[in-house]
């Protein structure tokens, strides 16, 4: 595999399935043992452009990078100059001049692309609308941990075609996956993203599918995978959306004909009673607290790669 030191993380198609392997192997270790983390990024500093809410990604970066010796600085553009309009260009050649590293979370990719473009540092996608590959590594560490492998497992996602579900793609396609995506047709996925993922299939045996039809999907499923029906940015459509994307809940009755092992995970925050019900997402067959401790770990091994 290529080294990935210096690299931006922007999606998961920059990155071979070598190199997503060895990102997770990382993981697991540090996650097993983590007196090995200790002093890897020493003096290393992340900083962390939030233009919007976060809870796991905010929180898992700092402590994450802390716990390795380095800081990650919070940046708010309400506070930076960015948000008065200094340009992208001298923010990106000015910060990288400070920092090992930039962690962005905005609606725009391009506007992260374009970051990535300037920065001469390394540039991590803390979630676009079209992409939160943070997200997926740690979905597949969290799948790994439960199944043993990737190769052939059957992971079907319900809802809105959004940000989490292209990341899944790629991820699912990269590693060999059965990956179907239950839609309505108003909320498909992006389908230059599906396309691109499909080419990528056919060179890892991954299977990509697209379905309007929730129970076929679900059908012999080893993991079901649903996110909120309205992502940031697109509240105002809240209720159009409750009425589009209602027959694609996933709850018991949906969950009959999944493998009777099945996982349920969701990158969280989560509406109990619209996406998932609380009798799944509560239930036996939820990881979704683990996926969310697998963010730190998850990250901490992408750090690593690329400033270590
Ligand atoms: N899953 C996720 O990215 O959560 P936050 O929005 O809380 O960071
Ligand atoms: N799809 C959601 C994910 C949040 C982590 C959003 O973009 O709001």
């Amino acid at each position: 595999a290529e080294k990935m030191t210096g690299r931006d993380f922007l999606t998961l198609f920059d990155y071979s399935p070598e190199e997503i392997n060895q990102l997770l192997q990382a993981a697991k270790s540090y996650k097993e043992n983590p007196e090995t983390k200790k002093g890897v990024l020493a003096e290393k500093s992340l900083g962390m452009i939030f233009e919007n809410a976060s809870t796991r990604t905010r929180v898992s970066f700092e402590v994450g990078l802390t716990q390795m010796g380095g800081h990650a600085l919070f940046l708010s553009p309400r506070d930076l100059q960015i948000g008065r309009g200094e340009p992208v260009k001298d923010t990106a050649q000015v910060l990288s001049r400070y920092l090992d590293a930039i962690m962005i979370r905005t609606n725009s990719h391009e506007l992260v692309e374009e970051f990535a473009h300037y920065a001469t540092v390394p540039v991590i996608n803390a979630l676009t609308d079209a992409y939160h590959p943070c997200q997926a590594v740690a979905d597949l560490l969290t799948i790994l941990e439960q199944k043993q492998t990737l190769q052939g497992l059957k992971l079907a996602y319900f809802g809105d075609g959004n940000n989490v579900a292209h990341s899944l793609l790629v991820a699912g396609a990269k590693m060999g996956m059965h990956v179907v995506l239950a839609t309505p047709a108003e909320h498909k996925a992006d389908q230059k993203i599906v396309a691109r993922v499909k080419e990528i299939a056919k060179q890892t045996g991954a299977i990509i599918e697209e379905t309007e039809d929730s129970h076929a999907a679900a059908t012999d499923a080893d993991v079901i995978y649903t996110d909120v029906w309205a992502s940031m940015g697109f509240e105002e459509e809240q209720t159009s959306r409750e009425q589009t994307l209602s027959a694609y809940q996933v709850n018991e009755e949906l969950l009959a004909s999944a493998k009777s092992d099945y996982m349920f995970l969701h990158c969280l925050p989560a509406h109990r009673g619209e996406e998932v019900t609380a009798e799944v997402i509560d239930g036996t067959h939820s990881y979704v607290y683990d996926q969310a401790e697998n963010r730190l770990h998850a990250q901490q091994a992408i750090l690593a790669a690329l400033i270590g």
